[in-house]
């Protein structure tokens, strides 16, 4: 494998991109592939079945463009899928998971809330996950149907997404958290909003640079940095409407990119 390979990353939809900026940041010398399978998103309320059989189809066509790594940019697929693709393919695989255990170091109060999609919320991966790095601290986890879809509206001023975010809030804000984890990487997209909304008071955690520095590491360890800046843009696959999808990138993306089809597995 050549240390020039981009690196695949993939997500339900357009959060991804949230991890995809620290990535950019922190090696801004590596070419990037990225597959946003908005058509089926989202992946939360999905049998872990279903999501089992995107993530493949997303991690297959990222491999066939000749990563040298994957990044699967999305808790809920981590959450059903990652022992299936780290069995699958021979490349380091970087998965995202809730910030519990930099949560459970940063909360005074012993508080922590957790938004983040059922799937997340019900896998085995997240009861593990408490059970290691939040034994000594009250969670409150808060599922939050909807909020994705409003998100990959791509209108972060809305009303809509303003009230059904304060709904998902106001439960987390009477139960007096301090820290707030986002556990689904399309909530890191609207950071601002969300900090505006909880109050500086509250420290806002994700997991998304942390993904980024044990790309790094990975990416190190094995040689496969790349030591020449790439001057090639993004690239950029979606299941779905491209026209929607080529807006919002443009919102979210600020350098160039190329996005195209994802073709359905035949
Ligand atoms: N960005 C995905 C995550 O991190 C969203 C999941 C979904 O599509 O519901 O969980």
């Amino acid at each position: 494998m050549s240390s020039a390979a981009p690196i695949g990353v993939f997500d339900s939809g357009l959060g991804g991109l949230s991890v995809l900026r620290e990535i950019h940041a922190l090696m801004p010398g590596e070419s990037l592939c990225y597959v946003a399978d908005s058509h089926y998103a989202p992946y939360g309320e999905k049998s872990v079945a279903q999501i089992c059989q995107r993530s493949v189809v997303c991690a297959d066509w990222l491999v066939e463009q000749g990563v040298k790594a994957l990044v699967v940019a999305c808790n809920t697929a981590t959450a059903a899928a990652v022992n299936q693709l780290r069995v699958r393919y021979a490349l380091p695989v970087i998965a995202m998971e809730p910030a519990v255990k930099p949560a459970g170091k940063v909360t005074r109060a012993g508080r922590v809330g957790v938004l983040a999609t059922a799937g997340t919320l019900s896998s085995e991966k997240y009861e593990s996950l408490l059970r290691q790095h939040a034994y000594h601290v009250t969670v409150i986890s808060q599922p939050c149907s909807g909020l994705v879809e409003e998100i990959e509206k791509g209108d972060f001023e809305s009303v809509a997404l303003r009230d059904l975010l304060s709904s998902y809030l106001e439960p987390l804000l009477r139960a007096q958290v301090d820290t707030l984890i986002l556990g689904c990487t399309h909530y890191s997209l609207i950071h601002r909003l969300i900090v505006e909304l909880v109050g500086e008071a509250v420290a806002v955690l994700d997991g998304g640079a942390a993904v980024a520095r044990q790309l790094k590491q990975q990416l190190i360890s094995r040689q496969l940095l790349n030591p020449h800046p790439s001057i090639r843009p993004l690239q950029c696959w979606s299941s779905g409407d491209l026209k929607k999808q080529q807006l919002l990138l443009q919102q979210l993306w600020s350098h160039p990119f190329e996005l195209n089809y994802l073709p359905p597995k035949p």
